[in-house]
């Protein structure tokens, strides 16, 4: 069985079209495959995929001990795809607690499919890190927006800190120097990867042997996505070669799409554009994307241990989104290796005032949403 997850930092980059679009067209390569909507707080792969309205789905199976999970994997218009929804009737679910995400990729792990596609939320939660890392080979979509490339690097920094909380064992001098570090330097962001891992190949070389080994089969891919231009592309090979160089971890190019405007009508015809439209430009690229795919043997052999990881990254502390100093820090990372320019700089500040002026919008519908269902007797 593959997993495929979808993760990249920034919102609304197209993981969840990718994710329902990509899924169809697997299965109409003849594989079996289970799409998953893991977007907990935030799912909509099934209005994606033109379900009308759900009664169940993760939400309802975390809060409801009683429901067996294959209740939630259901069957879809598309030979050979079935669908397990996420939480869209239940708020609250975003912050799934550690037993429930435990007993959560237990049962993905053991569904019997070719394909597991995951779609995640946006940001780099731990929560959404270990749902991502369920595969070695996740995907990652950007756009070529300078903050879409930025936060699909800290996305990809993050999972790195991930891994090294889950694989150093606890009571050595390598985990007690990555809890140092972190201290002394209030947040990973600021930590030179090479440098920790300099350290360890010092002081504890088989620690750094079996972490090599591991990283060594992390192998990330790209998906940029809502191209313009051919040169938009230019981002991706700089953005691998940053990963490379300052996090130590070869990435795949999957593919580009470009923005096509049927996606709009397509949506608003409730039907997936692969289905709306084959021969459109969008659902070529997914085609595409799709062959790669199942042309690429991944063997997922235990690649993270779930029981023991929730410990050590609840003191990882990877929350880094909000840490804008932090995102300053990275930027000359990018800087340094001339995937930004100090043009682009001024254009970040810029569209990262209108994220805000977006976030607390959305904060502030939430806090309304979340009032009303209070009122009508909903706990929290
Ligand atoms: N290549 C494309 N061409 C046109 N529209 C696109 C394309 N990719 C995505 N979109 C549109 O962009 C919007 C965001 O896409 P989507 O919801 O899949 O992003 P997401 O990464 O899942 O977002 P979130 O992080 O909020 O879950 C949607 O309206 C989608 O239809
Ligand atoms: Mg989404």
């Amino acid at each position: 069985m593959q997993i495929l997850t979808l993760g990249s930092g920034k919102g609304g980059v197209g993981k969840s079209l990718i994710a329902a679009n990509l899924s169809i067209a697997i299965a109409q390569a003849g594989k079996n495959v289970v799409l998953v909507d893991l977007d907990l707080g935030g799912s909509n792969v099934h209005t994606i995929l033109g379900f009308r309205s759900l009664a169940e789905g993760i939400g309802t199976y975390l809060s409801n001990t009683k429901l067996p999970f294959e209740n939630i994997v259901l069957p879809t218009p598309y030979s050979g795809l079935r669908f397990i929804p996420g939480d869209a009737e239940i708020p609250g679910l975003a912050n799934i607690k550690s037993f429930q995400k435990k007993k959560l990729m237990r049962k993905i792990f053991s569904l019997k499919a070719d394909f597991v596609i995951i779609d995640l939320g946006a940001g780099t939660s731990y929560n959404i890190l270990d749902f991502f890392l369920m595969s070695s080979a996740g995907l990652i979509v950007a756009t070529p927006s300078l903050i879409s490339i930025l936060n699909a690097y800290l996305f990809l920094k993050n999972s790195v800190f991930r891994l090294m909380y889950s694989l150093f064992p606890k009571d050595s001098a390598s985990y007690k120097h990555l809890e140092e570090m972190r201290r002394e330097g209030s947040t990973l962001q600021k930590i030179y990867i090479p440098h920790i891992l300099e350290w360890v190949k010092q002081m504890e070389p088989a620690i750094h042997r079996d972490f090599q080994d591991r990283i060594s089969r992390f192998r990330p891919r790209l998906i940029l996505n809502m191209l313009e231009d051919p040169k938009d592309d230019e981002k991706s090979k700089k953005l691998r070669r940053s990963v490379q160089e300052y996090l130590g971890l070869t990435m795949e190019h999957l593919g580009v799409i470009y923005r096509d405007d049927l996606q709009s009508i397509a949506l608003n015809s409730r039907l997936p554009i692969i289905k709306y439209k084959p021969s459109s430009v969008l659902s070529q690229a997914i085609y595409r994307i799709s062959d790669k795919l199942i042309q690429s043997e991944i063997e997922e052999e235990g690649f993270i241990d779930i029981a023991d990881a929730e410990e050590s990254f609840q003191t990882a502390a990877l929350e880094a989104e909000s840490d804008f100093q932090a995102k300053l820090y990275n930027l000359e990372e990018l800087l340094h290796t001339g995937t930004l320019t100090t043009g682009d700089l001024v254009e970040t500040i810029k569209s990262q005032h209108f994220e805000l002026s977006q976030l607390k919008k959305e904060n502030q519908l939430l806090k309304t949403k979340l009032a009303r269902a209070i009122k009508q007797g909903y706990k929290p």
